[in-house]
């Protein structure tokens, strides 16, 4: 499996505290079945990105790891006015393995009307936008035509793999199930941050995805999809979205949650 979201490298932000956490970390992914990892540190108000300072925290962790666990760098991207005029004058400074892809993170309480705009620029720019776990999200999960809305003009999503299995609550689980029914998810990543409550896995969460739609399916969500952004090409799997809404959603469909 490749995972396209996790703060692993050290020092940087609320990820791993030290070199000795950000090990553990490795080893937890190998254990579990990862082989490529793209390290995205936070770049917010609260954490300066210095793509410098991730790349040579990247070699470092990457050396004792040769031959073991692939490791990229990219960025927790959080949609900010400054953030989008830097990304103007740099588009791969930001993004996931210095290719075309982008994480972008909203914040939780307000998400303006111009974010349709900018997510826009970003594509006019040549990037392509992923959507980091909307399904944490209590404003994006109140109107998923929202996201919808933003899928249609071409950005992708990634929902946390611990979403699914309940970590992150019941609101935050249904809907990530509801939007991989309706075909509304492409990725599927840890975004862990430790070892404990935030772990680097992701194997727990494809046996329950391939259980409940196919080995195909959680393998498209985990590795086919991620390798594709790893090495900057299309995405093999694009499922198409049906642009019903929950509250439009026939009622055979409808029941099936209430069976789940
Ligand atoms: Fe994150």
């Amino acid at each position: 499996m490749i995972d396209i979201h996790c703060h692993i490298l050290p020092g940087l932000d609320d990820g791993a505290e030290s070199m000795e956490m950000a090990c553990a970390m490795a080893e937890m992914a190998i254990a579990d079945g990862i082989t490529h990892v793209i390290a995205t540190p936070h770049a917010s108000q609260e954490y300066a990105f210095i793509p410098k300072l991730v790349r040579a925290r990247r070699d470092e962790l990457q050396a004792r790891f040769e031959g073991r666990l692939a490791l990229a760098t990219g960025c927790d991207f959080h949609l900010s006015f400054e953030n989008l005029q830097s990304i103007r004058l740099d588009p791969t400074r930001y993004t996931l393995h210095q290719k075309s892809y982008l994480l972008v993170e909203f914040a939780d309480y307000a998400i303006p009307p111009s974010l349709d705009q900018a997510l826009h620029e970003l594509q006019l720019a040549g990037l392509q936008p992923i959507i980091t776990h909307p399904e944490r999200n209590p404003l994006i999960r109140a109107k998923s035509e929202r996201l919808f809305r933003w899928l249609r003009q071409g950005c992708y999503v990634q929902v946390t793999a611990q979403s699914l299995l309940g970590r992150f609550g019941k609101s935050a689980q249904m809907k990530a199930e509801e939007w991989l029914d309706v075909g509304a998810v492409h990725f599927l990543a840890s975004d862990a941050h430790n070892i404990t409550s935030r772990p680097l896995q992701l194997k727990e969460t494809f046996d329950q995805v391939a259980g409940s739609r196919g080995e195909e399916t959680a393998r498209f969500l985990l590795e086919e999809n991620p390798r594709a952004v790893f090495e900057g090409k299309p995405l093999p799997w694009v499922p198409e979205l049906d642009e019903s809404t929950e509250e439009t959603l026939p009622a055979r469909r409808r029941k099936r949650f209430w069976i789940f």
